[in-house]
């Protein structure tokens, strides 16, 4: 019973150090074969991250490319934010493609065929069709037995929330092979004539094969998960109705119909309280979540790799957390902010380029609107 209540206690995300205080206790109500076997895949059923790859648009759009078109200057711009470049789609490029490239990238990594994946989540919040891409995203890959696919939409906590819901479908549901894609094209709907955003965003896809394991191997530690909807008016792209679209009915009892085309807004951003909120928020997430992980400290992670939205409020966050530059993840010079893009993008780079080694232990933080912010310690491998 002792080791089941452990389990239990890792699969609800209780603290290895406080389980013995903790535990839930847990009644299995059913005395079928079935029951047995459910509970049995509950309580041993852990996941872990087995391949991930990322793709990024072929047009690279430099600081000064920008200073030829609106008043601002790269000086200003890598002093305030780190960024450099971004890339941003053009031509016939589509961010679904890009999510495909990238989920194929991972899939071949993780050496797993596209008939074996049993769910595809989606995240992103501007993709190519409003209901949707995670099913065209499943179907491109060959995923034969047509798994399930959504799409989640958490702007730059998105991705993950997406690996939290991996988790969950692991180790609740029985599934198997679980692909997380990270992808967002925020160049759609920035304001490119608003200096004060237009310079942070760029475009891309990243993403991850979530694998079961036995319980022994779980490499997913622990999660921190927060949304606050009163600060969501620092950071929104809302839908509205077109002014000058006169489409009402002649019928006087039915003046508001049919309704106005309407369209989003572009993104509007309070850039100082969106920088408070980041580094506010996120270290007091990433303890919480190494807390949950039974990892408390700065020394019982290797990396550390936020959302790469400023490297100000990445260097801020790394103080706060006592951790050294050495172990920080950044590429934000390379392609600015990308959402939910961001963090499997720059685990990817990570990974391939040699500096996450299988074993390694990472504590990732996405924050955005919403408001919402997530943390999770896991381990690559
Ligand atoms: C956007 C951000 C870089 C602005 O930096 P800041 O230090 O807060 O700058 P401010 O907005 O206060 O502007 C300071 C001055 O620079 C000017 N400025 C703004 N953008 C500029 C640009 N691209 N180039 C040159 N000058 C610029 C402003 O007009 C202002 O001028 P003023 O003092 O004459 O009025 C910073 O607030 C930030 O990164 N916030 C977080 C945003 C974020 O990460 N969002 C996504 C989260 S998922």
């Amino acid at each position: 019973m002792a080791n089941t209540t452990m389990a239990a206690a890792q699969i609800f995300g209780i603290s290895r150090m406080r389980q013995h205080q903790a535990a839930p206790t847990l009644i299995m109500c059913s005395n079928t074969a079935k029951g047995a076997e459910e509970f049995s895949r509950l309580i041993n059923t852990g996941c872990k991250l087995v391949g991930c790859g990322s793709a990024v648009p072929s047009l690279r759009v430099t600081n000064n490319d920008l200073a030829k078109f609106i008043d601002t200057n790269d000086e200003w711009i890598s002093t305030r934010t780190g960024i450099r470049n971004r890339r941003v789609l053009s031509g016939k490029e589509n961010l679904t493609d890009l999510a495909i490239e990238a989920a194929q990238k991972a899939l071949e990594m993780a050496e797993v065929d596209p008939k074996d994946v049993d769910l595809i989540l989606m995240c992103s919040s501007s993709g190519d069709d409003r209901f949707g891409s995670a099913p065209v995203i499943q179907k491109a890959l060959g995923c034969k037995h047509n798994p399930l696919a959504f799409d989640i939409t958490a702007a730059c906590s998105g991705f993950l929330l997406g690996l939290f819901s991996a988790s969950c479908y692991i180790k609740a549901g029985g599934f198997k092979n679980v692909l997380v894609v990270g992808a967002d094209a925020v160049s759609r709907f920035v304001d490119w004539t608003d200096r004060g955003s237009c310079i942070l965003f760029g475009d891309a896809a990243g993403a991850v094969l979530v694998q079961a394991c036995d319980i022994g191997e779980d490499g997913l530690f622990g999660f921190d998960l927060h949304s606050d909807g009163d600060g969501k008016r620092h950071l929104i792209s809302t839908f509205k109705e077109n002014e000058t679209d006169d489409a009402s009915s002649e019928n006087p009892s039915m003046t508001s119909f049919p309704p106005k085309s309407s369209s989003y807004s572009y993104l509007q951003m309070n850039g100082r309280e969106i920088f408070k909120f980041a580094v506010r928020v996120v270290p007091q997430s990433i303890e919480a979540a190494l807390e949950k992980a039974g990892l408390a400290g700065s020394n019982n992670f290797d990396w550390l790799l936020l959302h790469q939205a400023n490297q100000r409020i990445i260097d801020g966050v790394a103080t706060r957390l006592e951790v050294p530059s050495e172990r920080v993840i950044s590429n934000v010079a390379n392609y600015g902010n990308t959402s939910a893009a961001s963090i499997p993008l720059a685990l990817d780079e990570a990974v391939r380029g040699g500096k996450v080694q299988p074993g390694h232990v990472i504590a990732a933080a996405g924050f955005g609107a919403g408001l919402t912010w997530a943390s999770a310690i896991f381990r690559w491998g």
